[in-house]
């Protein structure tokens, strides 16, 4: 499995391209189109990807959106739509009966709640993930294989509007949701994806006693973990190892392979704490030399100095075997690159991620300063290739990380990577 180390937006995309003429499956197994994985083909064409798992890129390799993943039709088929106007094949698209829906209700939800939270705002991508979660854990969703039968996806919808529309106009001050409108608009939907809704976690598993490769492809990012992430500055699903296993039907003995997808620096998009943030200069830098924009909602990314608190923690979260580390090649040409070590929090030391939420606002960040390197990286191929400074940032990271570095990314095209220890 691929999953980001830090709050989303490392590069996975390009990690799933290395491994992808080698996988038969790579699966989505949590999260929504809040998701954007950007892939660029041999052929130098660049791909957005928000729901659809970036092996439908890869001949042979088969895209599968897992049960943990929140479908919103709409979107799945415009982006299908898009894939296939640019000679994309999705023949071979999975969709999880069990997956569930973000309904219209979601998206409105998701809207005014943020807005009435005001200052307090989790900064949400405003897509209904959130919600549409919130109703799957309360048993009140609607799920894929609702929409094979039209008379129960209007009884499932009539028992969530019943209460959905009261909150909607009592509270929010918003117009009620009209039920026959979104079944006519969902059956629509319905009649394009039956091809699609298959019992994915049955097919995985067979694909795995057969002895197929199945990658298990992480959205967001550790951090982000509604459980495991600095919470309630979260998405609503779980990306960490153990998502991984609910979210397809893969039993965690059948994982090999954790790959945590690190950037060699730090990114937040959304609200939330974040130790390293740089607020000067060099936050800026980052942004612009990293190109540091997200990819679903064009929002500025907050950025900052790598964080070794962080990547120690995504390593015993997870469980990580290797750690792919992305964008080497932005901190070319600095004269010293900070690594944050540990944290100061009111005067303690903490060289683990501390225990509540307000000793996590408190963290500022202790450093250790690492001389930079000048050379252009982007053609290194070889570790030894690499400039001394930047082998031993490296070995420093994955030192204080506790995980090896498998591969180095030292530029968005898919070959501009250091291999060390193959992947799978
Ligand atoms: P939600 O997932 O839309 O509910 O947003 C919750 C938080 O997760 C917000 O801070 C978002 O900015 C963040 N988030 C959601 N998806 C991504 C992603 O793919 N990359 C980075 N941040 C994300």
């Amino acid at each position: 499995m691929i999953i980001g180390a830090q709050w989303g937006d490392e590069g996975k995309g390009k990690a799933t391209d290395l491994l992808g003429g080698r996988v038969h499956y790579v699966v989505r197994y949590q999260g929504g189109n809040n998701a954007g994985h950007t892939v660029i083909t041999p052929d130098g064409q660049r791909y957005a990807l928000h729901l659809i798992p970036s092996g439908v890129l890869t001949p042979g390799c088969t895209p599968v959106i897992g049960n943990g993943v929140v479908v919103d039709p709409k979107v799945l088929l415009e982006e299908m739509a898009g894939l296939i106007e640019r000679g994309v094949d999705l023949s071979t698209l999975l969709i999880s009966a069990d997956a569930h829906l973000i309904m219209p209700h979601h998206r409105v939800l998701d809207k005014v709640v943020e807005r009435y939270l005001g200052k307090a705002r989790i900064g949400t991508t405003g897509r209904g993930i959130g919600p549409a979660y919130g109703d799957k854990l309360a048993r009140m969703g609607i799920r894929v294989a609702d929409l094979l039968d039209e008379n129960i996806l209007r009884q499932k919808l009539e028992l969530a509007l019943r209460e959905k529309n009261q909150v909607l106009v009592k509270v929010y001050n918003r117009k009620a949701i009209d039920i026959e409108e979104v079944v006519a608009e969902y059956s629509e939907y319905a009649e394009k994806l039956r091809p699609h809704i298959a019992d994915t976690r049955l097919l995985l598993n067979q694909a795995l006693e057969r002895g197929e490769t199945v990658l298990l492809e992480g959205s967001q990012g550790t951090l982000l973990d509604v459980d495991h992430g600095t919470y309630p500055f979260v998405t609503s699903s779980n990306p960490t190892a153990g998502g991984a296993c609910s979210g397809s039907g893969i039993g965690p003995t059948k994982l090999n392979r954790i790959i945590g997808i690190l950037k060699a620096y730090t990114t937040r998009v959304g609200s939330g704490p974040f130790p390293t943030e740089l607020h000067d200069e060099m936050g800026e830098y980052l942004r612009t030399t990293g190109g540091e924009v997200g990819v679903t909602t064009g929002r500025d990314r907050r950025c900052g100095w790598f964080d070794a608190v962080i990547a120690r923690y995504a390593t015993r979260v997870n469980g990580m075997t290797d750690y792919f580390l992305t964008k080497l090649d932005v901190l070319s040409g600095l004269d010293e690159v900070p690594i944050c070590v540990a944290y100061d929090v009111d005067g303690v030391r903490h060289d683990d991620m501390p225990m509540t939420q307000t000793e996590l606002h408190h963290a500022t960040p202790i450093y250790e300063t690492m001389p930079g390197w000048k050379e252009d990286i982007t053609a290194c191929r070889g570790f030894d290739e690499l400039p001394a400074n930047a082998q031993a940032y490296i070995r420093r990271l994955e030192e204080l990380s506790g995980a090896r570095i498998s591969v180095i990314g030292v530029g968005p095209g898919r070959e501009q990577n250091v291999v060390i220890n193959d992947l799978i």
